[in-house]
């Protein structure tokens, strides 16, 4: 049910009390990637209280290891868009080619062959959100302190993935509480791939990786209905094996937003 989020905290900082505010299981169930804006600005008080909202997840130790960029110059941005670009075709060359863009286990052969047709994907390209990224109402680069991360398989051998979980949750926490602000944005990460020159770009020091540029504004349109798997399909019991975890009988189990 939307409530209004004008709070005294919120009116001081200058955000508008007429902004519905989403109540969290719904803003859990439709708060989904938004990559078209309108023109209309985000103002400072606005972005500054998503953040200041956002600061509130979780991390290993609570060792809040992110730092956060907006970035506004225009050269930057237009910078960050061309980093962005060659990821960007890449992965079309790879999801067109039935992979799994950069999966940690993949056909190493297929993906190859794959990013050979990038470039013709490039040069056919019309323009959408990844070439008008430039042109989005905010950019916030997200970066992770190294020194700052409880990465807890640093030392395996295969692909490591715990330190990230110190840093994407507060990324999460700024799109939902854009959402509650009546914004809408998207996460990205294909700017990793050129980490090396966005840092450079930023003048971020070598502690510090990349790990997401949010784009946010004010959508054009909202998805409502998300298309993702239902918990029987993700969910065992006791073993990866074991029997499927379905929960409540069908009738009783409760539908997502329409
Ligand atoms: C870790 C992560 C990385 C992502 N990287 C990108 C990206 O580089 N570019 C982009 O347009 N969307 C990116 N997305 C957005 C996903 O494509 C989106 O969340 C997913 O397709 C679900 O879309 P939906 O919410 O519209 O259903 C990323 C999302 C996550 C969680």
């Amino acid at each position: 049910m939307p409530t209004l989020n004008g709070t005294p905290e919120r009116r001081a900082a200058g955000v508008p009390a007429i902004i519905p505010s989403v109540d969290l299981r719904d803003a859990l169930r439709t708060t989904g990637a938004v990559r078209e804006f309108t023109g209309e600005p985000v103002s400072d008080a606005v972005l500054y209280d998503i953040l200041d909202t956002a600061r509130f997840a979780p991390s290993g130790g609570n060792r809040q290891g992110w730092r956060t960029i907006v970035v506004r110059d225009p050269g930057l941005r237009r910078g960050l868009r061309d980093l962005y670009l060659p990821g960007w075709y890449d992965y079309l060359a790879m999801r067109g080619a039935g992979l799994v863009p950069w999966a940690p286990i993949t056909d190493r052969d297929a993906e190859s062959e794959a990013l050979t047709r990038a470039a013709s994907i490039a040069a056919e390209a019309t323009p959408g959100f990844a070439e008008r990224l430039d042109e989005v109402p905010v950019l916030v680069a997200v970066l992770a302190d190294l020194r700052a991360l409880a990465a807890v398989d640093r030392d395996f051998e295969r692909y490591t993935l715990a330190g990230g979980a110190s840093i994407y949750p507060f990324t999460w926490s700024i799109l939902l509480a854009a959402h509650d602000a009546g914004l809408g944005g998207v996460m990205t990460t294909m700017l990793v791939q050129r980490e090396a020159e966005a840092r450079a770009l930023l003048g971020v020091p070598d502690e510090f990786a990349v790990a997401a540029l949010l784009a946010l504004g004010h959508p054009i349109r909202r998805p409502t209905r998300l298309r993702r798997a239902a918990v029987e399909d993700f969910t065992t019991l006791d073993r990866f094996d074991g029997e499927r975890f379905t929960g409540p009988a069908e009738d009783t189990r409760q539908t997502g937003p329409s």
